[in-house]
């Protein structure tokens, strides 16, 4: 379960959502793996706010170039020593708002798996895509131009999050079965690309006004292994909702 807090939160106020945060989950973060992801600026208070956690900090993006003359980026390594283990690639207000193309994101995915982070590889259609029937077609290629030249070895570090641009920040969520074909389709297409066992051990996550109404149901489809929150990571309530949810899914995997 990923806690994606976008631009929001001064340093105090990070670090007292961090800490709420981490004393209101307690125990769920030995069923849930639960990462959080602030500000450039905001990993390192983030981090030392969780330390002695089991609950780890990421970065919301990260340069495809590993140093030099870009100004403005922030490279894997220097978010890896501000605090960071995972990062965010391909989120839609990247794709969308900043025009980042299917190959950046690939290179950025291969740059952050070099550098020996986790990955959350965000994938997901725009409203007009889904209208006009284009739904899977755009996320099996946004999947598989990210994963060009990924080994098999560095996937055991890739989460994919299937996110529709048109259910982010709307309070709109994708229907349950609409959420079930995009992840059996993006599982289908992981097998194809790689083999099925790995196909079936990828987490798949779902993002896209992921609230405490419909986490339960959003949780418990088959092939919908958590979550990538937004607006509701910001309210310590919500988000321990929502996390509980999935430590249910993951009780209830153990049952069987
Ligand atoms: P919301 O949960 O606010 O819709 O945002 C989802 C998201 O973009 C997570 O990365």
């Amino acid at each position: 379960m990923g806690g994606n807090w976008k631009m929001n939160l001064d340093r105090a106020g990070a670090v007292k959502l961090a800490s709420a945060t981490r004393e209101a989950l307690g125990s769920i973060t030995s069923a849930v793996d639960v990462v959080l992801f602030p500000s450039f600026t905001l990993i390192e208070p983030v981090a030392t706010a969780l330390a002695g956690s089991a609950m780890a900090v990421g970065a919301q993006d990260c340069s495809a170039e590993a140093l030099g003359a870009f100004t403005g980026q922030v490279s894997c390594d220097m978010v890896k020593e501000a605090g960071a283990t995972w990062c965010v690639i391909g989120h839609s207000e990247r794709r969308h708002g900043l025009a980042e193309s299917d190959d950046l994101v690939g290179e950025k995915v291969l740059r952050a798996l070099g550098s020996g982070m986790k990955i959350v590889l965000c994938v997901g259609e725009t409203k007009q895509e889904r209208e006009a029937g284009h739904a899977h077609q755009v996320n099996v290629r946004q999947l598989r131009s990210a994963l060009v030249d990924v080994t098999e070895e560095h996937m055991a570090h890739v989460v994919v999050a299937y996110e529709p641009v048109w259910a982010i920040g709307t309070g709109l969520s994708a229907s349950p079965q609409d959420a079930q074909d995009a992840h059996h389709q993006l599982r289908r297409e992981l097998a194809s690309l790689y083999n099925a066992p790995l196909g079936d051990s990828v987490r798949i996550v779902y993002g896209g006004s992921l609230n405490p109404a419909n986490a339960s149901t959003l949780c418990a489809l088959p092939d919908v292994d958590g979550g990538l929150v937004g607006g509701a990571s910001l309210k310590v309530p919500d988000f321990l909702a929502v996390c509980a949810a999935a430590a249910a899914r993951t009780a209830a995997n153990l049952a069987h």
